[in-house]
């Protein structure tokens, strides 16, 4: 079962796309960023589902959540063009709020998929841990939360199968339909990240043998 792999050999973002990244993200990191302006992809937090409360060791918790801004059509086209035919909702993902330092087991609701390419790790141990809830399969395809939210699990009902700690400056693919969590962060988290319907359409997939 895949949870999670890094792949050195996607190309890098372009220049043009990560350095209009940088740019958002300073204006986070110096304080000056709007912290109410919506995300693009406010639309998925119209349920409550990112108000969830976690517990661990019996202490309540909040979870962070992915704000994903658009950083142009260019960065589609680009996914498209060098990832995956029909890469979507392609962005710049910042965890918030900095306050919290971790974001709780969940499925991404939206996606199979996901392709990160972290530009802040938001911290030297934040660790990417991957679940199986007890008595569960550990890739929970079709399921969701109530009217339909995402899926998610609290810590007590799971038993960890992988725990990585994930660099800067490369892809790493996800599988989102494991439930994992973010744990350890002390900064903005931030990646562009890509979302993906599948894995059998990569280019290396697709050549022909030479
Ligand atoms: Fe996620």
């Amino acid at each position: 079962m895949l949870t999670q792999i890094t792949n050195p050999w996607m190309p890098h973002p372009p220049k043009k796309i990560i350095d209009k990244a940088r740019a958002i993200l300073e204006t986070y990191n110096n304080g000056t960023a709007d912290l109410t302006t919506a995300p693009t992809n406010a639309h998925v937090y119209n349920n409550n589902y990112t108000n969830r409360v976690y517990h661990r060791h019996g202490v309540e918790t909040m979870s962070r959540k992915q704000h994903v801004f658009s950083v142009g059509e260019e960065f589609d086209k680009w996914a498209a063009d060098n990832i995956h035919p029909y890469a979507y909702e392609a962005g710049l993902s910042i965890s918030m709020p900095k306050d919290l330092p971790g974001q709780g087991p969940h499925c991404d609701p939206r996606r199979r998929y996901a392709l990160n390419y972290i530009i802040d790790t938001g911290g030297d141990n934040v660790r990417t841990v991957f679940y199986k809830e007890k008595g569960f399969p550990i890739e929970r395809l079709h399921d969701a939360g109530p009217e339909g939210r995402g899926y998610w699990a609290d810590y007590p009902d799971l038993e960890v199968i992988d725990d990585v700690v994930f660099g800067a400056g490369i892809w790493v693919l996800l599988n989102a339909k494991v439930l994992h969590s973010v744990e350890n962060m002390v900064g903005y988290r931030s990646f562009l990240t890509i979302s993906l319907p599948d894995i059998h359409q990569l280019p290396w997939n697709n050549r022909l043998p030479s």
